[in-house]
């Protein structure tokens, strides 16, 4: 039988090899801009015509290449960025695998203008389908403009793939973003059918996050700082009130390289966890600096995925740095997660320029569950939040407001004869009259909130109110259950169970929290270690979250418990002296406000 194994030309061997790196016009951006970086441009052009359909041009004025390399730049594996395979574990450059070119040359006409800034003429050089078609000296400016046309003009099954311009155009300003995000200290401009896209000044990183994003990311971002002895992150993340309903705004740059890590990710929505929506997602710009011989990037000829030596240790890092940022950026609730302007409008205007809350008329020693759930650390919370929100009412007030300040009269919707506030609608949410409109608070998702901070403040501490059982209490669990049970032993005596084992798998309680029905022990116990087991598996998985969880999710005043306006009062006083007053422990919304502009909106 006759050989039949051939050797591939070059440029079928480079049109299937471009086919990994360069998928649509976006990842030519993207090889391009990263070349320009390379070379040291500090001043980087990006034009574009017909989503990179018809052409994609990048001007730089990087270091330049001699005729020699701007010939040589076109062959596949070749690389001025790495020599040696022990290289490839110290590498600092976005690109080193050599093979961007080359594949971009397969699959479009490209035409290059480069000159070394020494040098007094430069090189043009023409290639189209990886055959060189012409190369000249020619006049041109030092560093390196190349315009690559008619991307997969030989690949008619590729160019028919590609999607509308818009989503292509999507796509480019995406690998744009990329790049010039993370480099701040070089202008960057795009240009789209003559249009300007984007024109980036030099400056800092939090103001190239500005020009690209607005101006209203000066309000929103938080800084993120944190230095190893391995590692050292910075960034910015977006406030929680600004998280948005689509996984937008994520970025992760590793070595300034962007790249895409769910691990991390995972890091950092973990810190944001019960801050925000349970469907929203966090804004982040962070880079982590990195010794390149911890990482390996050269995985996928795309390089935006990365493989940490340590990635726990980085993770541990990265949660650590975003909780503290945000920690120390004190939660003023801002009420509505749509940043509702005249929501904002009505905190501001309040007369008192110190507060930033709205406020309500109530009696702060008032405790409408006093008779049911008692408990210390309620009632301490309670007292600690009213005084805020004593001020804060009377700016809500006409009698009380300073002479030299004019403010809407408070709105009198809900106001009864005797100036109530509060109003239950069907047993299930409390409204409020607040100065811009109407509140809308789910009396149940809002006591859970109350009830989980409180037992998370417990939880953290070292005293526990208890209440003795007159007969202990009896109580069997499978195995499992029980095993459970004494794993968490330390935490359910915090929160004031006290509980002794007898036999394999039983238990006496023979007292429990102060404010707990005993008949309620049984319950509650067995929802503990309910959500012991579906949430244990998890990456979030934290004992006394759970704890918290169960416990509020078993005592919180439930939907179809007719309340008193004191009770509604001190519910809503109570919620907005939590951290987090707009989300459920679930992660559910609150609270809604239905401004009175939409209000008149309903009634014309
Ligand atoms: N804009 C540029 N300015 C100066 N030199 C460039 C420019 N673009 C490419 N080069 C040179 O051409 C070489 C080949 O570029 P190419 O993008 O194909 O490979 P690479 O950047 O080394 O690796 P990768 O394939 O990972 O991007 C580069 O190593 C660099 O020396
Ligand atoms: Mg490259």
């Amino acid at each position: 039988m006759s050989n039949i194994i051939k050797q591939l030309p070059d440029s079928v061997a480079n049109q299937i090899a471009a086919g990994e790196v360069i998928q649509r016009p976006a990842s030519a951006v993207k090889e391009l801009l990263e070349n320009a970086v390379d070379a040291g441009a500090n001043d980087i052009k990006l034009i574009i015509k017909d989503a990179g359909k018809t052409l994609i041009q990048v001007i730089d004025n990087g270091s330049g290449m001699s005729p020699m390399d701007a010939r040589m730049c076109f062959e596949r594996h070749a690389t001025s960025k790495i020599n040696k395979a022990a290289d490839l574990f110290a590498i600092r450059t976005m690109g080193f695998r050599g093979e961007a070119m080359a594949s971009i040359a397969a699959i479009a006409q490209v035409e290059i203008k480069t000159r070394l800034h020494d040098e007094e003429l430069g090189t043009c050089l023409k290639i189209e389908g990886s055959k060189v078609i012409s190369q000249e000296a020619c006049q041109c400016a030092a560093g390196t403009n190349i315009a690559v046309k008619n991307l997969f003009f030989n690949v008619p099954a590729r160019r028919n793939f590609l999607k509308s311009n818009t989503a292509e155009t999507r796509h480019i300003i995406e690998e744009f973003i990329r790049v010039s995000a993370i480099h701040p200290t070089i202008t960057f401009s795009m240009t789209h059918n003559e249009k300007i896209v984007f024109k980036l000044q030099a400056g800092s990183v939090k103001s190239r996050i500005v020009g690209i994003f607005g101006k209203a990311y000066n309000e929103r971002m938080l800084r993120v700082e944190q230095q190893t002895d391995t590692l050292n992150i910075s960034g910015f993340i977006g406030k929680p009130e600004f998280a948005k309903k689509t996984r937008g705004e994520q970025y992760f740059f590793v070595n300034k390289r962007f790249v895409k890590h769910a691990y991390l990710n995972h890091a950092v929505a973990k810190a944001f966890l019960e801050l925000i929506p349970t469907d929203a997602f966090p804004t982040y710009f962070i880079n982590i600096e990195i010794d390149p011989e911890e990482i390996d990037i050269n995985i996928h000829p795309t390089k935006t995925e990365v493989n940490f030596k340590d990635a726990r240790y980085v993770y541990a890092i990265l949660a650590a740095a975003v909780k503290q940022s945000i920690g120390q950026y004190s939660l003023t609730p801002t009420i509505d997660f749509d940043v509702d302007p005249t929501v904002e409008a009505a905190f501001t205007q309040l007369p008192n320029k110190d507060l930033k809350q709205p406020g309500i008329q109530t009696n702060p020693d008032y405790n409408p569950f006093k008779q049911s759930r008692p408990t210390g650390f309620e009632k301490q919370q309670s007292r600690q939040g009213s005084q805020d929100w004593e001020k804060l009412y009377q700016g809500n007030t006409s009698a009380q407001q300073p002479e030299d300040e004019t403010i809407e009269p408070s709105g009198t919707l809900l106001e009864t004869e005797d100036s109530s506030s509060f109003f239950q609608l069907h047993q299930k949410y409390i409204l409020s009259n607040i100065k811009t409109g109407l509140m809308l608070i789910d009396q149940q998702k809002a006591h859970e909130r109350i009830l989980y901070e409180a037992y998370l403040e417990q939880l953290s501490g070292t005293s526990s109110a208890s209440q003795q059982q007159l007969f202990p209490q009896n109580i069997h669990f499978s195995p499992e259950d029980a095993e459970i049970i004494r794993s968490l032993n330390n935490e359910i005596e915090k929160l004031g169970f006290v509980i002794d084992t007898f036999g394999r798998n039983g238990f006496m309680v023979k007292g429990i929290p102060s404010g707990l029905k005993e008949t309620d022990v049984a319950a509650i116990l067995e929802r503990i270690v309910q959500n012991h087991k579906e949430q244990s598996g998890d990456l979030n998985y934290d004992k006394n979250a759970i704890l918290a969880r169960s416990m509020a999710a078993n005592l919180s005043v439930k939907a179809g418990t007719k309340l008193e306006e004191q009770e509604m009062a001190d519910i809503f006083q109570r919620l907005f002296s939590c951290k987090v007053p707009q989300v459920s422990p679930d992660g559910k919304n609150i609270l809604a406000i239905i401004p009175l502009t939409e209000i008149e909106k309903f009634l014309k």
